[in-house]
């Protein structure tokens, strides 16, 4: 049985159901992929943990200070990165020094927070092939909602000709909210954060930051464009005021935050904002904190996805996945070279 090490930086909420998840799922690895899968270090800001026999969820309470950062992570061993560290894509945030290192040591990477790859995608794309590591990003692409994935797998060999996703659902909860249930935008967002889903800094979703950088990732790693901030045109829902929401209504007509894609003449034009929707359009029903995506291709016609699940389990789960890619096709090649 073949021995795969993983570490995971990066330890807040996410990060620590990430690890209790691939613990729990061990046996399965081990009977699907034939698989001894170990988490041999764990690490935050400023402190972690490493074994390279395997970690057990017991000891992950009791990190050891100074153990953290991308040469603590080298000297684990690890064959795979799980990145889950706080999220900037103004600087790149602590995930972007730990992709580097790993992705030019070849050491395949599982991205979590959307920071690095909003701030340097390209780079480290570049960076991946180069070395032949695989980098996934199931998790910060939406996470439970498939994205990439359907381009990559269900869609393959087509051309994507438009998007459009409803890929943020603290403000689809929000929208939801205030046009159903009367709230005001504040009580709805104290709800979203008592909820636990809204990000720290509620303007990062309802500016349309999260949308934004969620469908540069898309645009970037599902359909190898090289789109920054600064080509995405983003409107957010803190404008949506009382009136809006009652015009909408007796129009019946559905707000929804939307990133779009779209691509003319070989050139791809972004977008965040606010799109309303007739109640014969499937997104007017993606309803409370569900997600979805429409894609539209030039010989499959429109694909439509619709995803839930809670978080942090479900952001976990979605990195899981893409562990499980890399588990089946690390067994592929090895293969390949016997
Ligand atoms: N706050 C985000 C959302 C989750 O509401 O979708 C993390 O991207």
């Amino acid at each position: 049985m073949r021995v795969i090490r993983v570490a995971i930086a990066g330890f807040g909420g996410v990060g620590r159901a990430t690890a209790n998840l691939l613990l729990a799922r061990r046996d399965r690895y081990r009977q699907v992929h034939d698989a001894d899968v170990r988490l041999v270090a764990v690490c935050g800001s400023r402190a972690g943990l490493a074994d390279p026999s395997g970690l057990e969820t017991a000891r992950l309470d009791r990190l050891e200070p100074g153990l953290s950062g991308p040469e603590f992570i080298e000297a684990s061993g690890a064959d795979i990165l799980i990145e889950a560290g706080p999220s900037n894509f103004r600087t790149g945030g602590p995930g972007l020094a730990y992709l580097r290192s790993a992705l030019s040591a070849g050491r395949d990477s599982i991205v979590i927070s959307k920071g690095a790859l909003v701030h340097s995608g390209p780079e480290l794309r570049a960076l991946a092939r180069s070395t032949g590591a695989m980098l996934k990003l199931s998790g910060a692409a939406a996470a439970a909602l498939p994205t990439i994935d359907l381009v990559e797998h269900s869609l393959k060999g087509c051309r994507v000709l438009e998007i459009e996703g409803i890929l943020n659902a603290t403000t689809n909860y929000l929208l939801d909210a205030m046009m159903n249930r009367n709230l005001g935008f504040e009580e709805a967002l104290s709800r979203a954060q008592a909820g636990g889903f809204a990000e720290a800094d509620p303007r990062s979703d309802t500016e349309g930051w999260d949308t934004a950088s969620k469908l540069i990732l898309i645009a970037n790693f599902g359909l190898d464009a090289d789109l920054t901030m600064d080509d995405l045109s983003v409107e957010g829902i803190q404008s949506v005021a009382a009136h809006d929401i009652e015009t909408w209504r007796k129009q019946g007509l559905v707000p929804k935050l939307v990133g779009s894609l779209i691509r003319t003449n070989g050139a791809m034009r972004a977008a965040v904002g606010v799109r309303t929707y007739p109640l014969s359009d499937l997104l007017a029903h993606v309803s409370g904190k569900n997600k979805a995506i429409r894609i539209t291709t030039d010989t499959m016609g429109e694909t439509i996805a619709i995803g839930s699940g809670t978080e942090p389990l479900a952001t976990a789960a979605a990195a899981l996945k893409d562990l499980e890619h890399i588990l089946t096709t690390r067994a592929a090649r090895a293969t390949l070279a016997e």
